[in-house]
């Protein structure tokens, strides 16, 4: 397995502020990702999360800092890369079949129509959306739209799945209906996931690791929660376990409380390549400093699923 599969390395991000000078959003974020992880990230409004995943995406360029997937430095959009936004980015023009097959063919020019279509088809099925393929988008409901990003998304077997809350436009059990589906495709797949949310649940039900970031300016990666819930938790007894409230005080009181304390003193004594480890309810001990990768829990790991792509 690859440790750093995709590494976040150095990150800043600086725009010109109003006024002259400079706004420093973000400071020298390090953040590696082992293959096949779901990682969530957390923090206030303004932090800088979307740009962090607009820089992983090719989208935007960081101000200094890099991020390599895979031994390379990315240097734009690639379809090694798919995002998946709060509202659907589906072409109104094409059925559910065309937009799947469209980014399907984007990726494998050389494939047939038929072996195009057979993959667009897989990932249709996999999402739930079989019998709807010859829809189009106004003629489906939020829920089914979003399927149909998703289903896009993972058909071109992307390196890196980036979603930028992804389910916060939906109803709560259209919402909890996906999140079970993204969950299983991406176990039974090895995706390698980076997403953004708001939703404490949420992220202790999907995500391995859950990267807490501190109020900006200049904000930065304060915690990695390691979630120690089991890998067979389920969505509706996620929270009967015994580490749950454990993990979810811990997130919650880094929103109320302490994202927003961090003195400059606070920051500069953070190890910025290794941020602190935490797992929170266990007992010893409570911080893992600079070790980020190579923790394991029991229980914990996730099926070792090889990657397409
Ligand atoms: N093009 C830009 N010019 C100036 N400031 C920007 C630009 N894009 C984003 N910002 C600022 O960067 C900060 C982080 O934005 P964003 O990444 O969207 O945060 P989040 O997703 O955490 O809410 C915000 O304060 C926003 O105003
Ligand atoms: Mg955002």
């Amino acid at each position: 397995m690859t440790q750093k599969f995709i590494s976040i390395e150095g990150i800043s991000k600086r725009f010109p502020a109003t006024g002259g000078g400079t706004t420093t959003v973000f400071e020298d974020l390090w953040l590696p990702m082992e293959r096949g992880t779901f990682t969530c990230i957390i923090g206030h409004s303004g932090c800088g999360k979307t740009t962090v995943l607009n820089v992983l995406a090719g989208l935007d360029r960081p101000s200094d800092g890099a991020v390599i997937v895979d031994n390379q430095a990315i240097e734009g959009p690639s379809l090694d890369r798919a995002v998946i936004f709060q509202s659907h980015a589906l072409l109104p023009w094409l059925t559910v079949m065309g937009n799947v097959a469209y980014a399907v063919s984007s990726k494998w020019r050389g494939f047939s129509r038929a072996q195009v279509e057979e993959q667009a088809q897989k990932f249709i099925a996999l999402v739930g959306l079989s019998g709807a393929e010859r829809k189009r988008p106004a003629e489906l409901s939020g829920g089914m739209k979003q399927r149909v990003g998703i289903a896009r998304a993972l058909s071109i077997a992307p390196k890196i799945l980036l979603m930028d809350e992804p389910f916060s436009a939906l109803d709560a059990l259209t919402r909890g209906t996906l999140q079970d589906e993204v969950r299983r495709i991406c176990l039974e797949t090895g995706q390698t996931v980076f997403m953004i949310t708001h939703d404490v649940d949420e992220a202790i039900y999907l995500a391995d690791r859950i990267v807490l970031m501190t109020n900006g300016p200049q904000a930065v990666l304060a915690e990695i929660v390691d979630n120690p819930l089991p890998a067979d938790r389920a969505r509706n007894d996620v929270h009967k376990h015994p580490l749950y409230y454990a993990v979810r005080n811990h997130v919650v009181d880094f929103l109320v409380t302490r994202s927003k304390s961090y003195s400059d003193a606070g920051k500069a004594a953070l190890d910025r390549r290794n941020p602190p480890l935490v797992r929170p309810g266990m007992p010893e001990p409570a911080v893992v400093g600079g070790d980020s990768l190579t923790s394991s829990w029991p229980g914990s790991s996730r099926p070792s699923t090889s990657q397409a792509g």
